[in-house]
């Protein structure tokens, strides 16, 4: 068997941070000293010197009263936070050692960067917070008007038709909200696993402009495709490019002014091409970037002459019910989860996806596919 490496290496190479603390006089709490820290610990807590004085390094008292009773009975536990740049959440572990030879009572500091689960954590309740607010919505207006038809309209024929439209509106609400939910969820569910297929992008162009176009059509808004030939093929699933499309179309659709073109152009061209801005003047900003972007990749750009978004809310775009305050997006409020969708799916794709919008001008999406591995 092939001789380990000393423990020593070992500790030093550790990732999280480790620490061994010394005491002489358990009763002083300044009596404690770092004997020793790997180099995660010394990179992290600019430890000046093996030897240091533990309150001139750590000062959480959370994470001291844990030192002491770690001294005392051998382990503790303790969660603290930190303020910094950037907040973080840590856990402090001490297990037991031996004493010194010299008697001292050491204890063993181990601590463990919680901070994305913590996030995580955090995304995970306000998500849910989220999606039961805007399911209690509609439900609080069904409610309302059951109430009012069982009551004083019972007997108002043109008062009952009425509500029964607008009751029909807020349940199609909460059904297209659940659809994007579950959609959602099933897409993340399968983000790592990038999909096989190869997808026809011309033809799924035509597919989501026979299925919306007459809808776009009553508001006078034209869709104009421009698409390359031979047909560009991507790697992906079908559904899911089509599920990009039809959201980036509907959008564009849905904030053009009556009468209103949305321009739909595909071409195929290194991944660098995306990049390049197609809107003079527009502010522009990546929402997701491949992470090796390689080879060839099939573009596609949806363009509206519509009110366009201002520069600052930019960022938000993509982020889960989010939509730009004060904007008219007719009698069809969406969910806000759009956007979210179109993200998850390229993401999956290993694509990338681009906004550039002037207001008063309008607004061009890019989402581009890899068009192999
Ligand atoms: N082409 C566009 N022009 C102007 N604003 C847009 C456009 N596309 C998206 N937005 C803004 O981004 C927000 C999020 O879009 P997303 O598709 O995620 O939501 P949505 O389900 O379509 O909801 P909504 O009906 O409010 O548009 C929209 O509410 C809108 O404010
Ligand atoms: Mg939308």
């Amino acid at each position: 068997m092939p001789q380990a490496p000393d423990a020593d290496e070992i500790v030093e190479r550790l990732p999280d941070p480790v620490m061994v603390i010394a005491a002489g006089d358990l009763t002083d709490p300044s009596d404690r000293t770092i004997t020793f820290a790997n180099a995660a610990a010394q990179t992290l807590l600019r430890i000046p010197a093996e030897g240091a004085p533990l309150v001139s390094v750590l000062r959480h008292p959370r994470l001291l009263e844990a030192v002491d009773e770690g001294l005392a009975d051998g382990g503790a536990e303790a969660a603290y936070e930190t303020y910094g740049a950037q907040p973080r959440w840590w856990r402090a572990l001490l297990r037991p050692l031996p004493d010194t030879p010299g008697g001292l009572k050491q204890v063993l500091l181990i601590l463990r960067d919680e901070t994305d689960a913590r996030r995580n954590e955090r995304m995970r309740a306000d998500f849910l917070a989220n999606a039961s607010h805007e399911l209690r919505t509609p439900l609080a207006s069904l409610t309302g008007f059951v109430e009012t038809l069982q009551g004083h309209a019972k007997d108002d024929p043109a008062a009952r038709d009425r509500f029964l439209a607008i009751m029909a509106a807020q349940a199609g609400r909460m059904a297209r909200l659940i659809d994007d939910l579950l959609s959602l969820s099933r897409i993340e569910l399968n983000e790592h696993i990038p999909p096989s297929g190869e997808v026809d992008i011309n033809a799924a162009v035509h597919d989501v402009m026979s299925a919306s176009g007459p809808i776009h059509a009553q508001r006078g808004v034209k869709i104009t495709p421009n698409l390359p030939s031979p047909p560009a093929m991507a790697l992906g699933d079908r559904d899911q490019v089509v599920q990009v499309l039809q959201n980036l179309i509907d959008n564009a659709a849905k904030y053009s002014p009556t009468g209103g073109e949305v321009r739909v152009e595909v071409l195929l061209a290194p991944a660098g091409a995306a990049a390049v801005p197609s809107r003079a003047g527009a502010a522009r900003l990546s929402l997701l970037t491949p992470d090796t972007p390689v080879g060839h990749y099939v573009i596609i750009r949806v363009s509206d002459d519509g009110p366009g978004i201002a520069r600052q809310n930019l960022p938000r775009l993509s982020e889960r019910f989010y939509r730009v305050e004060g904007q008219k997006s007719g009698e069809r409020l969406g969910t806000g989860l759009g956007l979210a969708i179109v993200k998850h799916i390229v993401n999956r794709h290993r694509g990338g996806l681009v906004v550039e919008s002037a207001e008063g001008q309008g607004t061009t999406f890019t989402a581009y596919f890899p068009v192999t591995h």
